[in-house]
């Protein structure tokens, strides 16, 4: 570990970082702004200065890039010389000539590393008195504000777009002195993590759009630690909120989940809470009415009391609700009558990943273990689609190949040019096997295209390649066995191989064909690697929990065993065929949905009780690492609305069965008491009775302006600030705010520190793990020393039929996903509904791209237009999951395609 000497004091860092890394994990403010954590130095802003002496009889020094030179063992260097401060000042009065002076109209004052960084380098008077150099300003879509004359051309946002994140719409544009940072032209951002361009930009270029149309002042904002609700990935959130309306979804930094990123569909998707189609209110058929009405909490719960003891109920829960809403409905129906709400086909695979990860030898991989990865294959998920995040990672994971040429080098890592320049354009392998084009075919070694049996097919080949004793994939093509002993090869030379799969394709062969690959690899003696994307927050949470199907209790409902039907958090149309919801709901006496959506299965619902959402409780949901989170409330909800589990001890208090639950802490622990696989959920965060100092952790910030002035309309007097009884959290800015557990913190702020760069102050190294550990708690861990029981259920190859297409499920980042799609800026991002056609069967159908042809599976039948997509295999269709047309259909599934005579074209590519 090296020593170095900081103003006279000697003081251990860690080996290989450089010395504003250094600096900052030893706590000093050191000023700074184009070196990011993620991104490395590229000593563009000149803002860290630091003086390096030769040695102790150097008293002069000289001034050096602090980003750009390495702690060695025996540097010396000062950060208070005069000469260094004054540098500091004067890189900030430069950088401030062109800046306007617009703080009070900025929505970045007030968080604003600017700003810190102005007052802390004690640049408090303007000196320049000429004309400022302006910009237009661009539109860039309906996630990020445009407001270029506050550059300081740091050329963050240009880094991270196109280096880290891969987007190609954005760049920098020069002439003369006039740097310009945005689009070639007014248009939408493309890329899916544009959104962070608001938290990577220190000044208030880029900022939150959906948030600047309910802008608040950051020190008014309440934050709380949150979890992202719309994929499976259990990217860690901070929401914000005042005057009782969720306003934006900002990053909270977990080191081994998502680091400082989010993706566009969780930072915007969360809007869906204050969506029109929010359910507030209980809502009750009564006899003959065609709609549910408004009601009260007292009348529909006497209503239920009789309902509930003189009918056999069973449940349907939910992998969008938490692991104690789960249960709390497990609770009240019997393990034997609770369901998982799922699919039996979904049911079946998610079931099946888990025993994959259960049994091992291969671990689920983190985000940070994805990011590290040397060698990578997919097989058959759209990554960036379904688990946008862990795309941005595996864009990082091809770059190790280059990192460890810079290490060949002796360049640091963080060197973030001369690693690039070294480099050129080395990438560590990364395969992609998958129905059609995904956004990471870009930075892939080879890409592959197949129906799902194919790609299966494909993987047991891999996997036999490594291991022999692994299953074959017999009468392989020349071309696909050639690209199975490539990819084997790679995976084989690679130190952390990473195999991702998923549910995205439908299929258990291809799960259990990377099973089989990552199962080899641990053979062999690699760190084989599996990272499985399944589609929602809580997908593996409530499969721990388990349960019948959908069908079985359709089942049930039909054979007269169960007259009540209470589903949580689930509108079942998008689960299964209309056609047996319909029926269901129809044959069950007493339908009860508790949920914060008026869906299609709320509406058609005898009583519709209003459940929290995530923002407006607590609970727990398992990541597709096996991860179990907490989130908790970050607003007391109005009226009627709370939280399902207590929507659900409600309805046990009422049929006699008083479980004793209080608080979430009680549900939790009955949930780990009773479920030996979830027996180490309450560790996922600090229980209720914790508390610093006897002070529980503020949610408000001390500067909180205005809150006597919140009610002064309605009374003078302050009202009595929400009590939590589930959470070490106060609602007010009263309690503790310091050091902490991670899993607790509402919000980084550290005095002199009031921008999202606060978070250096919580972490034990610059860019390493939270103090005291990142959140969360791992629930599934491979049985040390397994050995690997190959699968050897090998699909036959792929074979087209006449006139019949295998339409197989896509996805879309904005779109699919059920909560997210609710959000006014998620929505205007999506597209509509569409049937992908590979271009030579569209050619033999005679059809072009945006004719309307008519898609029958089964006698369900959907009208969409064409779009052709030439990655697709012959002879496969696709059809988006979630949107109009495919809500509720079972895919894959074989269909026939009626081109209306109108959609057709002529050779000559005219409509004939
Ligand atoms: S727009 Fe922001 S991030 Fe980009 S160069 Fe300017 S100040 Fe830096
Ligand atoms: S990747 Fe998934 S969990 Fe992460 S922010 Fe995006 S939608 Fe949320
Ligand atoms: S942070 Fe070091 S030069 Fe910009």
């Amino acid at each position: 570990m090296p020593r170095i000497n900081i103003d006279g004091t000697d003081y251990d860092v860690a080996a290989g970082h450089n010395l504003l890394q250094a600096c900052l994990s030893l706590g000093f403010n050191l000023p700074y702004f184009c070196w990011h954590p993620a991104m490395g130095s590229v000593g563009a802003c000149r803002q860290c200065a630091v003086k390096q002496f030769h040695d102790k009889d150097d008293q002069h020094g000289r001034i050096v890039m602090a980003c750009m030179v390495e702690a060695t063992d025996g540097a010396r260097i000062s950060i208070s010389d005069p000469g260094v401060v004054k540098f500091h000042n004067s890189v900030i009065e430069w950088l401030m000539t062109n800046h306007p002076h617009d703080c009070p109209v900025c929505e970045e004052g007030g968080e604003c590393h600017l700003q810190d960084m102005t007052v802390m380098t004690g640049h408090a008077y303007r000196r320049y008195r000429f004309k400022k150099r302006t910009f237009r300003n661009q539109y860039l879509g309906p996630f990020i504000t445009h407001e270029m004359n506050r550059c300081i051309a740091c050329y963050r946002c240009v880094r991270f777009y196109r280096e880290y994140a891969g987007g190609r719409d954005f760049d920098v544009f020069g002439a003369h002195n006039h740097v310009y940072f945005g689009r070639h032209e007014d248009g939408i951002l493309e890329n899916e993590f544009s959104g962070n361009l608001a938290e990577v930009c220190p000044t208030g270029v880029f900022d939150d759009k959906p948030f600047a149309k309910v802008y608040e002042r950051k020190w008014d904002l309440r934050g709380t630690p949150s979890v992202c609700v719309h994929c499976s990935l259990g990217c860690n959130t901070t929401p914000n909120e005042r005057y009782g309306k969720t306003r934006r979804i900002l990053n909270r930094y977990n080191g081994e989940v998502n680091g400082y990123f989010l993706c566009d569909r969780g930072r915007f998707g969360f809007d869906f809470v204050n969506s029109p189609l929010r359910l507030r209110q209980s809502l009750l058929r009564k006899d003959g009415s065609a709609e549910p009405e408004p009601t009260t909490k007292a009348e529909v719960l006497r209503h239920l009391t009789g309902l509930l003891s003189s009918h056999k109920a069973i449940g349907i829960g939910s992998p969008r609700a938490s692991l104690e809403a789960n249960f709390a409905l497990r609770e009240l129906v019997g393990a034997e009558r609770f369901h998982l709400g799922l699919s039996a086909s979904e049911q079946e695979l998610f079931a099946l990943i888990i025993d994959i990860l259960q049994r091992g030898p291969a671990r689920a991989a983190s985000l940070k273990d994805a990011e590290q990865a040397d060698a990578v294959l997919i097989l058959g998920e759209d990554v960036p689609d379904t688990v946008p995040r862990l795309a941005l990672s595996l864009r990082q994971a091809v770059r190790q190949k280059s990192l460890e040429t810079a290490d060949r080098m002796k360049i640091p890592r963080w060197q973030d040019a001369a690693v690039r320049n070294a480099a050129q354009q080395e990438m560590s392998p990364l395969f992609i096997a998958t129905p059609d084009a995904t956004r990471l075919d870009d930075v892939a070694t080879v890409t592959f295209r197949g129906a799902p049996a194919d790609l299966a097919r494909l993987g047991f080949a891999v996997a036999h390649e490594i291991d022999a004793a692994s299953a074959s994939a017999p009468d392989l093509s020349d071309d696909v066995g050639v690209l199975g002993r490539q990819i084997a090869e790679a995976l084989k030379k690679a130190k952390r191989p990473l195999v991702v799969a998923g549910t995205g394709c439908s299929s258990a062969v291809v799960i259990q064909a990377a099973a089989n690959i990552a199962w080899a690899l641990c053979r062999l003696g690699r760190q084989g690697m599996l990272s499985f994307a399944v589609p929602e927050c809580n997908s593996l949470g409530l499969s721990l929990i388990g349960g019948g199907t959908l069908h079985d209790a359709f089942e049930a409902v039909e054979q007269g065993g169960a007259e009540t039907v209470i589903v949580l958090e689930n509108d079942l149309y998008r689960r299964v065929e209309r056609a047996a919801v319909d029926r269901c709901l129809h044959r069950a006496r007493h339908v009860v949905v508790i949920d914060h959506l008026l869906h299609e299965t709320a509406r058609s619902a005898e009583v519709a009780l209003p459940g929290g959402a995530f923002t407006e409780g607590e609970g727990t949901l398992v990541s597709n690492e096996g991860r179990a989170q907490r989130f908790f409330q970050l607003l007391v909800p109005e009226g009627d609305i709370q939280e399902s589990w207590r929507w659900l001890r409600d309805l046990l208090d009422i049929s006699g069965r008083d479980p004793g639950w209080t608080r979430l802490d009680d549900v939790t622990a009955a949930c780990a008491k009773t479920l030996s696989t979830l027996a180490s959920i309450p560790q996922a965060a600090p229980g209720a009775d914790f508390r610093v100092n006897g002070a529980k952790i503020r949610r408000e910030t001390h500067r909180s302006s205005g809150r006597t002035a919140i009610h002064a309309a309605i009374t003078v007097h302050d009202p009595k600030p929400p009590e939590d009884p589930d959470s070490p959290l106060s609602y007010t800015m009263e309690g503790y705010y310091g050091p902490m557990p991670s899993a607790l913190v509402p919000y980084f702020w550290s005095p002199s520190w009031n921008s999202v760069r606060a978070v250096n102050k919580f972490q034990d190294e610059m860019g390493g793990s939270l103090r005291g550990g990142d959140p969360g708690i791992r629930l599934i861990e491979p049985a040390s020393g397994a050995v690997p029981r190959y699968y050897d259920d090998v699909p036959e190859a792929f074979a087209k039929r006449d006139g019949e297409w295998l339409i197989v499920p896509l996805q879309e980042i904005f779109g699919s996903e059920e909560l997210s799609r609710l959000a006014p800026a998620v929505a205007e991002r999506v597209s509509p509904s569409y049937l992908a056609l590979n271009a030579l069967d569209a050619t033999g159908l005679r059809i072009a791209e945006g004719a309307m042809v008519a898609v029958d599976l089964g006698g369900d039948i959907s009208h969409l237009p064409v779009r052709v997509r030439p990655g697709l295999p012959s002879g496969v269709g696709g059809m988006v999951v979630g949107l109009s047309g495919s809500i509720g259909t079972l895919l894959p599934a074989w269909g026939k395609l009626i081109v209306p005579p109108g959609a057709a074209v002529g050779k000559d590519g005219h409509h004939e």
